[in-house]
């Protein structure tokens, strides 16, 4: 039984008095009585103390300092070989009804898993300090914005934390004596005994991890993992699983997205928000440099992996970006993929499970592409191993493929201008994309918002490295938020197709909505489109489809460009390899359906009708 709390206690809390909530002290104290901690800090979010906590990860080995004259400011932390990425598999929803649930997404009943958890958070915290950090999702005191504090036991989470979200005394004041927050308590699963020291750099508990959501009471706990999403609370379980679940209450969406802004040499911005599935793309594409033929263009990040959604009077959607910073794949960038990224790194990161250079800077596998091919001729590769070309011609990769930095969003010279604008941004249009080898065709524009909402609810993606478990795999991926989604999948198909209503109904004109895929291969298993700062080609369709001025083409499943509507300035694409990327191969996609089909059964209760009337029009389409 947890003790209870006692007025007492209040002292040992080291409540700072600016802090007026008592709701939030009364919880503090409770889980400070259960999870047992030595001492408990409230972050407030100052300079002084995030390098304060920096200094004691690396007294304690979870962080190195890297070079200054490299890195200035920046660690590098690499964690524990079974602790890499999230564990889907442990990921809960805790909703009171299963069906509420639905059936892509683990559940057990509240109590429970309360039941199960309780013995666990028992003394978790023992031996170690329990950090307090308020946080707000989104700008503080935006009526967008949502608050969260969570509880932790790892300093490396608190000043992650302190990277991508608006964290400490600012948020506890937005709080005020009465606001309202999501309680968020997690714990590397791993009490010392009294007089205890760690014996590792990167505590955790290997055997037991729960990440679990309780979207009713709207409560996150986390137990065993100190990893990203697992870990962070505010991004995947608060920005996305609980808020998608408030979303569908309060009429709003909270999406798997990037938000960028486009504007062109005329001097006309628009903006896009795109779902792509973890490790596809999203960082990238938000931050894109465009290519040569392109000038006069310009893109800008207001986010980079999630966008909350709201419709405003006007009839129109508009997106902010919940976080500060970005968590960004590391393998793979470079400044020919992402000169932005690259230049976001210069200082001030957080690396983690990348490899460190014999003069203290990173590596990762790609980066060698900015060195004419060379690889360094030794390194430390993640697991604190030495590494060398020889050991990456067996296989081994000096960086693990879901290595990440943090960095804040500040540090980003696209940084769009409206990045941290309360009202938010006008979407123009959606992109959904999936990572595909074959089958799926380079852009289709839907024909209108519930084909959109189709295509978006049954794109497929090879599984990546962000989540722990076999990579390369095609599972279906509806709308990249199969990991995400709060609540049942078919009623967050609902939801989108009601939220299209009520705005249409209005008198809106519902943005657009494409399906990309940047993935094709071509018969020697190369991908045939050349991506990255190339996708510009494929956004500039899109504005020219918004504007009216390409006619596109139809096929059985949307429009698709022309060949000659594409501007190729600057890049040898024929038509053939054109062809390559846009083509459809009828039996690939009567296979396709029947995933789809598949999916639908899975999702058949409460799977709504409008989305098996598209798809039986296609089947029609594809016999005549
Ligand atoms: P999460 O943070 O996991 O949600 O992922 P993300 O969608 O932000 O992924 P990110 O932009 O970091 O991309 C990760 C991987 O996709 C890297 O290995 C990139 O090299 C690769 N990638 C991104 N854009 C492209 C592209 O246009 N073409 C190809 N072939 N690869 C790409
Ligand atoms: C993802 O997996 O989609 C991420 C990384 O953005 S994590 O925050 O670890 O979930
Ligand atoms: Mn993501």
């Amino acid at each position: 039984m947890n003790a209870p709390f006692t007025p007492g206690m209040i002292k040992d809390l080291n409540v700072p008095d600016y802090v007026r909530n008592a709701r939030l002290i009364a919880w503090v104290g409770d889980m400070a009585a259960l999870c047992k901690p030595e001492r408990v800090h409230w972050c407030d979010g100052s300079q002084n103390e995030y390098d304060r906590l920096c200094q004691q990860l690396v007294d304690a080995g979870t962080f190195k300092r890297l070079n200054p004259a490299k890195r200035p400011g920046s660690f590098l932390a690499c964690s524990d070989p079974s602790d890499v990425a999230r564990v889907e598999d442990r990921t809960f929803i805790c909703s009171e009804r299963q069906e509420d649930a639905g059936p892509t997404n683990n559940w057990t009943p509240p109590a429970e898993m309360r039941a199960r958890l309780q013995p666990l958070f028992d003394g978790c915290m023992s031996g170690r300090t329990m950090y307090v950090i308020p946080f707000s999702m989104g700008p503080l005191g935006s009526p967008i914005a949502h608050m969260g504090v969570e509880l932790t036991d790892s300093a490396y989470v608190a000043v992650n934390m302190k990277l991508m979200t608006r964290m400490g005394k600012g948020a506890i004041q937005a709080l005020g004596e009465n606001g309202e927050f999501v309680p968020c308590v997690h714990t590397v699963g791993a009490p010392l005994q009294a007089g205890e020291k760690d014996q590792t750099a990167w505590p955790c508990n290997p055997a037991v991890k729960y990440i679990v959501h309780y979207p009713e009471t709207r409560e996150i706990w986390s137990y065993g993992s100190g990893y990203g999403g697992n870990a962070l609370l505010g991004k995947k379980c608060l920005a996305l699983r609980i808020a998608s679940s408030m979303g569908r209450a309060q009429g709003w969406l909270a999406e798997h997205m990037l938000i960028l802004g486009v504007s062109s040499p005329e001097g006309k911005k628009y903006h896009v928000a795109a779902a792509f599935p973890s490790a596809c793309g999203k960082t990238n594409f938000s931050m894109l440099v465009p290519p040569k033929g392109f000038e006069g263009w310009r893109v800008s990040t207001i986010g980079d992996d999630i966008a909350w959604i709201k419709p405003r009077a006007d009839g129109r959607l508009y997106a902010i970006n919940p976080e500060a910073g970005y968590f960004g794949v590391a393998p793979g960038t470079n400044l020919l993929t992402n000169p932005n990224c690259m230049a976001s790194l210069h200082e001030n990161v957080i690396f983690t499970n990348v490899a460190l250079t014999d003069d203290g800077d990173v590596w990762w596998e790609g980066m060698e592409k900015d060195h004419g091919g060379q690889l360094p001729a030794h390194l430390i590769d993640w697991q604190g191993k030495d590494w060398t070309p020889a050991d990456g011609q067996a296989g081994r990769k000096a960086a693990h493929p879901n290595a990440r930095f943090t960095v804040a969003a500040t540090n980003n010279p696209a940084l769009d201008a409206a990045w941290d604008d309360p009202a938010g941004v006008p979407i123009d249009a959606f992109i959904f994309g999936g990572r595909r080898s074959t089958t799926v065709p380079l852009v289709t524009e839907a024909r209108d918002w519930t084909e959109g909402v189709y295509m978006a609810a049954t794109m497929g993606s090879e599984t990546t490295a962000a989540a722990f478990g076999a990579q390369g795999v095609v599972r279906r991926d509806p709308f990249a938020m199969l990991p995400f989604c709060g609540y049942n999948m078919a009623d967050y198909f609902g939801h989108w197709l009601k939220l299209g209503q009520r705005l249409a109904d209005g008198g809106a004109q519902l943005p657009p909505i494409y399906c990309v895929n940047w993935f094709r291969k071509d018969a020697g298993g190369k991908f045939v489109w050349p991506g990255y700062g190339e996708n510009m080609r494929v956004l500039k369709w899109i504005i020219d489809r918004i504007e009216g001025r390409a006619e596109g083409q139809q096929t059985i499943f949307g429009i698709t460009p022309q060949y000659s509507e594409i501007n190729w300035t600057g890049l040898a694409f024929t038509p053939e390899q054109f062809a390559t990327v846009t083509s459809i191969d009828t039996a690939a996609w009567a296979q396709e359906l029947h995933l789809h089909d598949e999916l639908f059964a899975q999702l058949a209760q409460g799977l709504p009708a409008a989305l098996t009337k598209t798809r039986a029009a296609m089947q029609q389409r594809m016999r005549e």
